[in-house]
């Protein structure tokens, strides 16, 4: 399972590539908005910033909505580094898109999905991951879990090679449950990231070995 952080934060990033487990960053507008980052020529300067602190995917997404928007933002993006990964929206002209850069050679991140169908429709059109976002759908009452377990069935009955990279992610259980489920890759803040360090047996045991340690010393 590959790990991805959630976030625009360099210091974040810088923690999680530091840890050695990280394999990629999702950044979205509010994410970048949140940093402080705006204006066109920000955003793609900070993008390249990130691609410096790490090795893998990093996800850029387009403002357009139209088909020649996507096709000019995502070229233009993909253009900045080889890491880069062009996130474009669940919509009819995102699809088109998302077709058109899979026969380009371009990677995609099929972001804003929330249903199975949804999953299927970005899987047949060639994206390189479909993100499932499943806080928001637990902030309704509705299963977000389940929905990649869906996903995941579907796209093992017919060997989609679209990854199910579990977005929205808002805690440590939503990343062992992923894992559970068979999720490719999950995304989500530091903290569901650290948090899977934590067990107080370790930290008693830990205490336990140093104080008899320094008993015998
Ligand atoms: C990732 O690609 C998404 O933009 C992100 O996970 C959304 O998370 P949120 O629902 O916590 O805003």
């Amino acid at each position: 399972m590959k790990f991805f952080i959630d976030t625009a934060n360099l210091d974040q990033i810088k923690e999680a590539q530091d840890l050695g487990v990280l394999d990629g960053v999702t950044t979205n507008p509010s994410l970048m908005a949140k940093e402080g980052i705006t204006g066109k020529e920000n955003i793609i300067e900070h993008y390249k910033k990130i691609c410096d602190i790490v090795t893998g995917d990093v996800s850029a997404e387009v403002i357009s909505t139209d088909f020649e928007g996507i096709i000019k933002e995502g070229e233009e993006l993909a253009k900045l580094h080889d890491q880069i990964i062009v996130k474009v929206p669940m919509i009819k002209e995102g699809v088109k898109a998302i077709k058109y850069f899979s026969d380009n050679g371009i990677k995609t991140n099929c972001t804003l999905v929330f249903s199975v169908g949804q999953a299927l429709l970005a899987a047949k059109a060639g994206a390189t991951y479909v993100s499932p976002f499943i806080g928001r759908l637990d902030d309704i009452s509705t299963d977000g879990l389940n929905l990649i377990a869906e996903i995941r069935l579907v796209y093992d009955n017919y060997g989609f090679d679209t990854q199910i990279l579990a977005a929205s992610v808002r805690h440590t259980m939503h990343v062992i449950d992923c894992a559970k489920i068979g999720a490719d890759v999950m995304t989500g803040p530091l903290s569901s990231i650290e948090g899977l360090l934590k067990h107080p047996l370790t930290d008693i045991g830990l205490a336990k070995f140093l104080a008899d340690y320094k008993k015998g010393n």
